[in-house]
C-alpha cells in the first residue's frame, strides 16, 4: 500500500505517502465495485440525457462501465491497488481504457460523498434482500417441522427448571416466531433504504441541471433522498441492517443454546447425527454441537458491529465526515456473517433429532402438570385459584416426602388435601392432555393457528423482498435506457 496514486482528490503532491496509504479504504471498499460501476453507469446515462455529457462520450463510458460490471459479476474484474478508494480506482481504470478526457466527464455533478452513500445503500439493499430470503427459507423450514413434530412431548423451561408440558412443535414454533420478527426488521431495512442518494453531491446538490429522479429510477429506488446535506452523512440504513442482522443472529444464538443444552447427556432431548456432530481430538467418545456453538459465538460479532456503527455516527456533525469511511468494516462484515449463520442453522437442523422417549420421560412424574391440576380444580370444581394452588402445592410436597410421583397418588390420598380432587381432575396430570388443553391464543394446544400466522407472515415478507430488484438485474435496466 505504499504507492497510492496522488490525485487532486487525495490532496495532490503535498500529501505524505505514508498517510495516503494509511488513509486508503480500497482494501475494504473494493467489495463495492459492482455497486459503484452500476451507479456510474446510471449517472452517465442521466448526464447524457440532460445534455451534460456528449452522446458519443456517454456511449463509450456507459459501454465500458457495463463491460467492467459484467466482468465483476463473474469475478473476472480486478481493480488495481494504488488508489485511495474504489471510486478513484474505477475512474483511474476508465481513464486507462478510454483516455483521461472522456473518463474525466463522469464525475460531473457528483462527489465521492454521494457516491459512497449510494454504493453502501445498494449494498445494504442487495444484502438485506438476500438475507431476508434466507431468513424466510429457514422460517418456513422451522414452521413445517413444527407441524410435523407437534406430537413429541417436551417440557418447557422457566429459570432453566422444568416448568410445563409442551411439544417439540411448540418449541420449533417459538424459534420460528422469534426469527419472523428479525425477518420483519430486514424487510423494514429494505423499505427504509429505498431512497437514492445520487445527486446530493458533496453536501448541497448541484447547480447543473441533473435529473435525480431518472438516476433513482435506473437504480431501482422509488425516489431520490430528500435533503442533500442529510444524505451525505446519513448511515441510518447501515444501522438498520446491522440491527436487523444482530436481531436475527440473537434468535439463532438462542436456538443454538437450546440445541446445545438439549444435546447434553444431562438433558438427552436431542441426538445429533454424524452430519453435524464434531469430534474431539482427544476424547474418543465426544459428539460435540460445534455448529451451534459457532453460530452462538459469531452472533457476538453482529452485536459488536451495531455498537461500532452507533459509536461511529454518534457525535459527528451534520454533513460528510471522513470518519464515515470506518463504516466499511462493520457493515461489510454483516451480510456474510448473517448469511453464513442462517445457512449453517438451516443445514444443521435436519441432523438434530428429538428423542421422544427421553422428552416424555421428563414429564412422566407429573410434577410439571401441577398447574394443570390446579386449573382443573378451578375449571371443573369452581375452586378459587389460590386455594387450588395451595392444595396442589401441599399434594406435591406430600408426594415428594413419600418418595412417589404425583401421578401415582390415589384419589383418596389426594382428597386429604382438598375434597374436590377426583379421578377426572387427576386425569389432568397426563402430559399430552395438559399440553393439548392449553387452547388459549399462543398456547401449546393452539399451535396450528400459530403456524398459519407464520406462513402468512413469510408470504407477506417474501412479497416485500420480491419488489426489490436484484443488483444483477440493474445492468440490463440501465443499458436499455436511451442516452438521448
Ligand atoms: N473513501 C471515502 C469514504 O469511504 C469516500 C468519500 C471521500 N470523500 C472525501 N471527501 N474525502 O467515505
Amino acid at each position: 500500500m505504499s504507492g497510492i496514486a496522488r490525485t487532486n482528490a487525495t490532496g495532490g503532491e503535498g500529501m505524505l505517502p505514508e498517510l495516503l496509504a494509511w488513509s486508503s479504504s480500497l482494501q475494504f471498499d473494493r467489495a463495492l465495485v459492482r455497486e459503484d460501476l452500476l451507479g456510474s453507469a446510471a449517472h452517465v446515462t442521466m448526464l447524457s440525457r440532460v445534455g451534460l455529457v456528449p452522446l458519443a462520450d456517454a456511449t463509450l463510458l456507459r459501454k465500458e462501465l457495463l463491460a467492467m460490471h459484467a466482468a465483476a459479476e463473474t469475478g473476472a474484474f480486478a481493480l488495481a491497488d494504488g488508489e485511495e478508494d474504489v471510486h478513484m480506482a474505477v475512474e483511474a481504470e476508465l481513464g486507462a481504457r478510454l483516455g483521461a478526457s472522456v473518463a474525466g466527464r463522469l464525475h460531473t455533478a457528483r462527489s465521492r460523498n454521494d457516491q459512497v452513500a449510494l454504493d453502501l445503500r445498494m449494498h445494504v439493499r442487495e444484502q438485506a434482500r438476500l438475507s431476508l430470503l434466507a431468513c424466510l427459507a429457514l422460517l418456513r423450514q422451522l414452521t413445517e417441522r413444527a407441524a410435523a413434530e407437534h406430537h413429541v412431548l417436551l417440557p418447557a423451561y422457566t429459570h432453566r427448571q422444568r416448568a410445563q408440558p409442551t411439544t417439540a412443535g411448540f418449541l420449533l414454533a417459538a424459534w420460528a416466531s422469534s426469527l419472523a420478527r428479525g425477518a420483519e426488521l430486514l424487510a423494514f431495512t429494505l423499505e427504509r433504504a429505498d431512497r437514492c442518494p445520487l445527486g446530493a453531491g458533496a453536501c448541497s446538490g448541484s447547480s447543473l441541471p441533473i435529473d435525480r429522479t431518472l438516476t433513482a429510477r435506473l437504480l431501482g429506488f422509488s425516489s431520490p433522498t430528500v435533503n442533500a446535506l442529510d444524505t451525505v452523512g446519513d448511515r441510518d440504513f447501515a444501522l438498520d441492517f446491522a440491527w436487523a442482522a444482530a436481531r436475527v443472529l440473537l434468535s439463532l444464538s438462542r436456538l443454538s443454546t437450546d440445541v446445545i443444552d438439549y444435546a447434553t447427556s444431562e438433558f438427552g432431548f436431542v441426538k445429533l447425527d454424524g452430519g453435524i456432530a464434531a469430534g474431539s481430538s482427544m476424547m474418543p467418545q465426544k459428539k460435540n454441537p460445534d455448529m451451534f456453538e459457532l453460530v452462538r459465538g459469531e452472533s457476538s460479532r453482529a452485536v459488536g458491529n451495531v455498537v461500532s456503527l452507533l459509536t461511529l455516527v454518534k457525535g459527528l456533525p451534520t454533513g460528510y465526515n471522513r470518519d464515515l469511511q470506518e463504516d466499511r468494516r462493520p457493515l461489510l462484515d454483516t451480510a456474510p456473517l448473517l448469511l453464513g449463520a442462517l445457512r449453517a442453522v438451516s443445514l444443521s437442523l435436519p441432523h438434530v433429532h428429538f428423542d421422544g422417549t427421553r422428552t416424555a420421560a421428563a414429564l412422566a412424574d407429573g410434577s410439571t402438570q401441577a398447574t394443570d391440576l390446579a386449573e382443573a380444580l378451578v375449571q371443573h370444581k369452581g375452586v378459587p385459584f389460590r386455594e387450588a394452588y395451595k392444595a396442589v402445592g401441599a399434594l406435591v410436597r406430600h408426594a415428594l416426602d413419600a418418595g412417589v410421583t404425583l401421578r401415582a397418588l390415589s384419589v383418596a390420598e389426594a382428597q386429604v388435601f382438598h375434597p374436590a380432587f377426583d379421578a377426572p381432575v387427576l386425569a389432568s396430570l397426563d402430559p399430552a392432555e395438559a399440553a393439548a388443553r392449553k387452547k388459549s391464543i399462543g398456547g401449546t394446544g393452539a399451535v396450528e393457528p400459530q403456524l398459519e400466522a407464520l406462513r402468512s407472515e413469510a408470504d407477506r415478507l417474501a412479497a416485500i423482498a420480491a419488489r426489490i430488484p436484484s443488483l444483477a438485474s440493474l445492468a440490463a435496466r440501465i443499458a436499455e435506457e436511451p442516452l438521448a
